[in-house]
């Protein structure tokens, strides 16, 4: 079946950053979320993200309208009846995500896959909420959807073959390179990533180094194009915390203890970037 139209459910940083890829791309799409001052504010973002597209030459004028006018939005769930494909970007909630999935199976044709952008809550445990296992699949996007360019695709215990297919080809056709991962906590990008954030963190909490050397010793030792606690803070230590907590809960491993320095950060408010203060200071 080809896909002309796909939904995309949320709204939000991720959701509004997929649906300006998938326009872009030449696809129809219906951003959905639950109130329209939502939507209002994943539309601006999306405007953003075309205007400095723009800015860059990467658009035309005539093709940033174009693809503005391909973004349709709705608070009703019961529109997805309209869609060929699904990509869920709601918060990272486990009952919030298996609702929606139930819904969906209702409101979605038989034929349509479900996929979603959950960071860590098992595929298989979202595709148990509906009746098509087969066709429930992970497309996790990095963020900012629109610059990153990898996407991991997951599949639950009973992803077919065709579904993954589809997904990997979509994902060629938008222009992202696809990654295949198994079903495990943190995916690779964040089994991998988040420890080495949550180890900057021991060692500054160590005393090892300051945040600015240990961020000068990863960037100019290991070739990394930023420092992972400038990068925790512009990711959000919040964020940070909750990947490592999920990854250590799920996989019972020491080694995975999230750092006592992050949740004290947490606890005075720095989240980093977002709140002006994190391991370093901001002007906002
Ligand atoms: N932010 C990141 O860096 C990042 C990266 C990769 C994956 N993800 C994953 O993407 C998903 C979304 O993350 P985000 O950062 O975009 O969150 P966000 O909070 O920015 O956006 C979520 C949106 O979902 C909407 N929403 C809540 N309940 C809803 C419902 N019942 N129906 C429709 N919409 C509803 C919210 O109003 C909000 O606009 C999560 O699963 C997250 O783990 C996030």
């Amino acid at each position: 079946m080809e896909i002309k139209t796909i939904g995309i459910i949320g709204a939000g940083r991720m959701g509004s950053g997929i649906a300006q890829v998938m326009a872009a791309s030449g696809f129809d799409v219906i951003l959905m979320d639950v109130k329209d001052e939502i939507i209002q504010k994943g539309v601006e973002n999306i405007k953003k993200g075309l205007a400095k597209a723009l800015e860059k030459g990467k658009i035309t004028p005539e093709e940033k309208e174009k693809i503005r006018a391909r973004i349709r939005t709705t608070t009703e769930l019961e529109d997805m009846a309209k869609v060929d494909f699904i990509i869920e970007a709601v918060p990272e909630i486990a009952e919030l995500k298996l609702d929606i999935f139930k819904r969906l199976d209702k409101i979605c044709p038989k034929n349509i896959i479900l996929s979603t952008n959950t960071s860590s809550i098992p595929i298989s445990k979202i595709a148990s909420a509906t009746k098509r296992r087969d066709k429930v699949i992970g497309m996790h996007f990095m963020n900012p959807a629109p610059v990153m360019e990898l996407v991991e695709v997951i599949r639950g215990i009973n992803t077919s073959d065709e579904t993954f297919e589809t997904v990997k080809n979509l994902t060629e056709k938008i222009g992202k390179i696809p990654v295949e991962s198994k079903d495990s906590p943190g995916f690779i990008v964040n089994r991998v990533l988040m420890p080495m954030i949550n180890e900057a963190v021991f060692a500054l909490m160590e005393g090892v180094a300051s945040a600015e050397d240990i961020d000068k010793a990863m960037t100019l030792g290991a070739n990394l194009p930023m420092g992972p606690l400038s990068l925790a803070d512009l990711i959000g230590l919040d964020t940070v915390l909750s990947i490592m907590e999920s990854i250590y809960r799920k996989t019972g491993d020491p080694k995975h203890r999230p750092c006592p320095l992050l949740k004290r950060y947490i606890d005075s408010g720095q989240l980093g970037k977002k709140t002006g203060r994190g391991f370093y200071k901001y002007g906002l």
